[in-house]
């Protein structure tokens, strides 16, 4: 490779270029970056999903029980759980919760609550314990205002002394038998957080949101995916179920087999654009469930409206209806949104015909009516006719060679509608006989990201950023994965509850790598052909640094590369990034990391050129030292 770069001529880059997209999938959201630490805190069910006691045991021989008292602590949460003493022995007697799949106790304050109806004198005691020493990690006394009459809310704080050796550890709720009178106690909505990302109350576990923001993403797509849509009817994504008190959020059967909480509900997405810095990209519900049922046209106004009073709960000024509530709910700013995408793959399951048809139309007519400046994003490129000015989401799940092939794609897409990767990841490995990807069951999907496939990504992103004049940006998909439970693989983070036991995928190093280093204009190059080695180069006008961003894919020796930049002159220097590993094959596990990653310094020589080579499978960046 002999590059030239020109000075100028390039694109302009979208500012967007690397973000997030997100839903509960996974146990993503609930038992993942949403901090609650408490698994099935309000017993929240429905005909999909029904109330159970999952997660929780008796302590000291009480019996527990669901019931749905005639007086229940709010309309959205009318289940809570009976705990009766008459069988427990005397002494301290209570309930315990698992968590999800442990919880991981560190020196640090977790704040904590229960409602609790019945008549009891006496204090509670809050404890987090070890399951396997029975060791107590941490215990408060909580003073009682119980009461038979009403549900009285019980607030505590539990502070270890030291860290617990692993996540194996219960939250125990206890409370003295001979204090009760009425032979029961009632509980619901019992919560334990530890320090959350920024502080925000309700907030994100900080170790995966530090992660994510290590990455320098730029927007967040969100709630989904398949989760936005639902599976069936009525069960679609009601964003007005999951803002306010947390009592007052029923929860929903998300899409991925698991009842959602909806603690981490639109405010809280929100409260995640602000905290990441990141651009909102907002899903909004369009007529269309993922098992098939489409709205008719004469019935999708209800929806459109829907939709509408979400952005007014969001941006209106606290004299319109929704915007007022927002207010009430304690967030008088208004937010601001200005990209909406309309449904989630609308081409699957038969919706395609009803999108293209009027679903997509109508959406963007009422939205646009309102919000003028707002880009509105179809979710399928396959809309025919494509409504004018409009943004189109495409997502390509595919195999190594297949991501490479692309690196051309956009190179000749119709660029009067930008493009917004709104999910992809390489999911399976190259297969000689299958170039397209298996979506039959049993099919062999890759377990965590591999080398080779990260490379095939970095490979289809440089392509992405040699068009980022209509790119919007990419998001690599699904973002997360709780090990303990989980419907789809590769992942970008995957997690237990053991925070310190992380795994960064190799496509997150390589996303770490691409999105760190980005640029503001593409630039021109001479000298060079693509493939093996793939790459765009650019200029980043805040930093005032050349960029030359290569991945290097089927070589079959290492490339050696020699590259000039106009108007930089012999002497500069540059810092030389390379990620590599040690097979295409190996990737990032629980405590095992492959990717190796190495910085030199580089100085141009006469004629200002800068020489090194790249092996084969590597993502790299140079990045000349700018102002
Ligand atoms: O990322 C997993 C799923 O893949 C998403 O929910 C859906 O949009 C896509 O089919």
């Amino acid at each position: 490779l002999d590059l030239t770069v020109a000075a100028n001529g390039g694109n302009a880059t979208s500012p967007l270029q690397y973000g997030l997209m997100f839903e509960d999938i996974n146990f993503s959201g609930d038992g993942g970056i949403y901090a609650e630490l408490i698994r099935n805190r309000a017993f929240q069910g429905n005909t999909v999903h029904p109330s159970t006691l999952l997660g929780y045991s008796a302590v000291g021989g009480t019996t527990l029980s669901l019931k749905n008292l005639s007086q229940p602590l709010s309309s959205a949460l009318p289940t809570s759980m009976n705990v009766a003493v008459a069988k427990a022995s005397s002494g301290d007697v209570g309930f315990s919760n698992t968590g999800y799949w442990g919880i991981g106790v560190e020196v640090q304050d977790y704040t904590g609550s229960f409602w609790v109806k019945g008549s009891y004198d006496g204090s509670f005691t809050a404890s987090l314990k070890s399951d396997i020493t029975k060791e107590t990690l941490a215990s408060v006394q909580v003073p009682p205002k119980a009461s038979s009459s009403e549900w009285i809310q019980h607030n505590f704080t539990l502070t270890p002394a030291s860290a617990a050796q692993n996540s194996n550890n219960s939250f125990i709720l206890t409370f003295k038998k001979s204090g009760v009178t009425g032979g029961s106690l009632d509980f619901t909505l019992i919560s334990l957080f530890p320090p959350t990302y920024k502080n925000r109350p309700n907030g994100l576990r900080k170790d995966i949101a530090e992660a994510l923001k290590e990455l320098n993403p730029k927007f967040l797509r969100f709630p989904g995916g398949n989760n936005l849509e639902g599976d069936d009817p009525p069960y679609l994504w009601y964003w007005n179920e999951t803002i306010g008190p947390l009592k007052d959020r029923p929860g929903r059967p998300g899409t991925w087999g698991y009842q959602n909480t909806d603690g981490l509900g639109l405010i809280e997405y929100l409260h995640w654009c602000q905290d990441l810095e990141l651009e909102p990209i907002l899903a909004v519900w369009d007529g269309f469930y993922l098992s098939g049922p489409v709205t008719p046209q004469s019935e999708l106004g209800v929806w459109i409206q829907f939709a509408l009073d979400e952005l007014e709960f969001l941006m209106g000024s606290t004299s319109t209806k929704y915007g007022a509530l927002r207010a009430s709910l304690g967030y008088p700013e208004p937010f601001q949104i200005n990209y909406v995408e309309i449904g989630n793959e609308d081409n699957l399951g038969g919706g395609n015909a009803s999108y293209s048809a009027y679903r997509l139309p109508m959406f963007t007519e009422a939205i646009k009516a309102v919000y003028p400046d707002i880009t509105i994003i179809g979710s399928t490129p396959t809309v025919d006719p494509i409504p004018d000015h409009i943004s189109l989401d495409y997502h390509e799940y595919s195999r190594p060679d297949n991501f490479v092939r692309e690196f051309g794609l956009f190179d000749h897409y119709n660029r009067s509608h930008p493009i917004l990767i709104g999910e992809y990841a390489v999911i399976e490995p190259n297969n000689a006989s299958m170039a397209s990807v298996d979506w039959t069951s049993g099919a062999t999907r890759l377990a965590f990201p591999s080398w080779t496939g990260s490379v095939a990504e970095a490979v289809f992103l440089i392509g992405a950023e040699r068009n980022s004049d209509f790119i919007i940006g990419a998001s690599y998909a699904p973002t997360l994965q709780n090990l303990n439970s989980f419907q789809w693989v590769p992942d970008m983070i995957s997690f237990t509850a053991d925070t310190t036991k992380d795994v960064l995928s190799t496509s997150w190093h390589m996303l770490q790598l691409l999105g760190n280093h980005l640029i503001t204009e593409t630039l021109p190059t001479t000298g060079g052909n693509f493939g093996p080695a793939y790459y765009v180069a650019g200029y980043n006008n805040q930093t005032g640094s050349h960029m030359l961003k290569t991945a290097i894919y089927n070589a079959t020796a290492d490339v050696p590369v020699s590259v000039s930049f106009k108007g930089v002159s012999a002497g500069a220097t540059a810092t030389l990034s390379i990620l590599t590993a040690p097979s295409g094959d190996s990737y990032n596990n629980v405590g095992t990391q492959v990717v190796k990653s190495t910085n030199t310094t580089i100085k141009a020589s006469a004629g200002g050129v800068f020489k090194f080579s790249l092996p084969n499978l590597s993502v790299s960046v140079l990045e000349v030292q700018g102002r």
